[in-house]
């Protein structure tokens, strides 16, 4: 199932509940948080009262990627405030069967996150715990960033990967996903698909959103 999770890093913040409706009324069903610390990466965004802020505002799940050090300090915290999935870092998890069991037992989903720079084959062993596996498709920090095509190729072996060992993890892709690049990675195997600039503009995003979900659909059914 292909799906559209719409980044709310790119949203009016002045609006944001207006702009939520919006992205979901042109088909976006899952909202994608990003939690950034200023030391992990280069930036800073929100923490659990921005996800405590939107959580009546919307039925779909909250997808919490944690760009932090440090996540189960705050896993707790996320928990609380009503978030549905959390993605943390392979790069900074040292207990990651930990950290991943920790939002299991907090009655989460739990998924990993890989950074461009970092092997597939880091997630081998925890590949069984986890819902999704994000496959980062840009170095984390920012918005609005270009693809990087290499990823593709990280996206197929990952997929490869799943099918040999029977499982059923789902790949998420985030950076740079919009009407142009979305076609390869759905082609590649990803189907939770996250974007923040291509879906968000004032006056359009619910627009943007249908024809983004038009074009990565229409990727799935030619397949791979
Ligand atoms: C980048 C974030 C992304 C970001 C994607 O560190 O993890 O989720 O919002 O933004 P776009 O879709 O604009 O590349
Ligand atoms: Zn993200």
């Amino acid at each position: 199932m292909i799906e559209l999770a719409y980044s709310i890093l790119a949203a009016d913040f002045a609006h944001l509940a207006d702009e939520m409706a919006r992205a979901e009324s042109g088909g976006g069903t899952i909202c994608h948080v990003d939690v950034m610390d200023g030391h992990f990466v280069p930036n800073i965004t929100f923490g659990p009262p921005v996800v405590h802020a939107i959580r009546p505002l919307t039925s779909v799940p909250l997808d919490c990627h944690l760009m932090i050090e440090d996540p189960d300090k705050f896993i707790p915290d996320f928990a609380t405030a009503g978030a549905d999935m959390i993605s943390v870092h392979v790069e900074v998890c040292r207990h990651l069967n930990r950290t991943l069991q920790l939002i299991t037992d907090h009655g989460m989903k739990a998924a990993v996150v890989l950074n461009p720079a970092t092997p597939v084959e880091m997630l081998f062993e925890v590949l069984p715990m986890v819902h999704h596996v994000l496959v980062m498709t840009v170095n984390p920090g920012f918005g609005g960033q270009k693809f990087m095509p290499r990823s593709l190729d990280r996206i197929a072996h990952l997929a490869r990967l799943r099918r040999e060992l029977g499982l059923n993890f789902r790949i998420e892709v985030d950076g740079g996903i919009a009407h142009d690049t979305v076609s390869g990675v759905v082609q590649a195997g990803a189907d939770m698909l996250v974007a923040g600039s291509a879906i968000f503009q004032p006056g359009k995003t619910e627009a943007n959103a249908q024809d983004f979900l038009r074009v990565a659909r229409a990727a799935a059914d030619v397949g791979i």
